[in-house]
């Protein structure tokens, strides 16, 4: 049994904070950020949760693939913000939408979450386990950064994206595959809860996300060619044959040079980080969500999604659109 994406949603925090704004809380310009990494601005959650932003985002696509919320058979949400340490966000997404009878988990692969989740639920739904999947990528990443850091503070969003999957005879997806090298953990982390228990010494601060950037460019630039060549090679098809490459919403010049490491045309990139920066897990589907609503996809396209992120993690997609 094949799977394929019926419908696809997402939400954006209503404030939107341009370059010029944040150059007023560290010392950055409009163009440092533009030149480094392409993002303009971001929408940052005043009011918005990641789990309200996961509720309207798997709303909208359910919607848009005519599905009930009592008929989703798993729903996984692919995020490192969620608003409680336990329950899982899936299991609040769950209880706020009705989707009563689905079985409901988080995954945790940063940036790459939202390809981990699609996999696992592919799995589940080849396997004849599950005859359909909701899978949320949804983060409020503005609460893990140090608003002070401008190394870091300049480059992430918050927002949610969902697509809904069914088992299918048609072609769906086509090939995925995820990775991870744990042994490069401190490159990007964010630590949490210190221990508070009374063997533990008081008064330790809670931390937020480090990153070493350069580390992180070379990784992605080098690893995700590969990762979308294999995902291409594995279905014995060109990577011509391929329509859009949607690529995890990070930084501008690393898309750039994965498309030149490619071979392939910077208009088969498609990116809207100048407008929602890197939102991590939720990168890729508010991206195939707002593609799908500009009417940019058509059945038979061959797409290929592919992203990387802490961890390390990293993965790729390629599928033919059947909406
Ligand atoms: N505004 C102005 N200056 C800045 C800023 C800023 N926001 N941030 C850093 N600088 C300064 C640095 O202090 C440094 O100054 P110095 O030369 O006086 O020491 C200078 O700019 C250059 O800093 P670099 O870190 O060398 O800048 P670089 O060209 O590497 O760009 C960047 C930094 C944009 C972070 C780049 O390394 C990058 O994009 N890396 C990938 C990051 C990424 O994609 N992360 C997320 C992926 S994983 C995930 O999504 C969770």
């Amino acid at each position: 049994m094949n799977t394929k994406i019926i419908g696809t949603g997402y939400d954006l925090p209503a404030f939107a904070a341009d370059n010029n704004y944040l150059a007023t809380l560290v010392d950055t310009s409009d163009e440092w950020i533009v030149e480094r990494t392409g993002i303009r601005t971001r929408h940052l959650a005043k009011e918005e949760t990641t789990t309200s932003m996961a509720v309207n985002a798997s709303r909208q696509a359910l919607e848009r693939a005519g599905m009930q919320a009592e008929d989703v058979e798993l729903l996984i949400v692919a995020t490192i913000s969620g608003d409680t340490e336990t329950p899982s966000t899936a299991c609040r997404v769950q209880a706020e939408i009705g989707a009563n009878r689905a079985v409901a988990f988080d995954i945790n692969a940063a940036c790459s979450g939202f390809l981990y989740g699609m996999h696992v639920a592919e799995a589940f739904i080849r396997s004849g386990i599950y005859r359909n999947a909701l899978v949320i990528g949804a983060e409020t990443l503005s609460k893990l950064i140090d608003w002070t850091d401008r190394s870091t503070c300049v480059l992430f969003g918050d927002g949610a994206g969902a697509a809904v999957l069914a088992a299918t005879e048609e072609t769906g997806i086509i090939s995925q595959s995820i990775g991870s090298n744990g042994e490069k953990w401190e490159v990007l982390e964010c630590q949490g809860r210190p221990n508070g228990n009374p063997l533990c010494e008081k008064g330790q601060e809670l931390k937020y996300m480090t990153m070493n950037g350069q580390e992180v460019f070379k990784f992605a630039v080098k690893t995700v060619p590969l990762c979308v060549e294999d995902a291409v090679e594995k279905a014995g098809i060109g990577l011509d044959e391929v329509k859009y490459f949607l690529l995890h919403q990070a930084n501008k010049r690393i898309i750039q040079s994965v498309a030149k490491r490619l071979g392939q045309p910077e208009e088969k990139f498609p990116m809207n980080l100048d407008q929602c920066g890197n939102t991590s897990a939720a990168s890729l589907p508010i991206l195939l969500a707002q593609m799908d609503e500009q009417g940019l996809l058509q059945k038979g396209d061959r797409l290929v999604l592919s992203g990387f992120g802490a961890g390390l993690t990293w993965g790729a997609c390629l599928l033919e659109w059947q909406k």
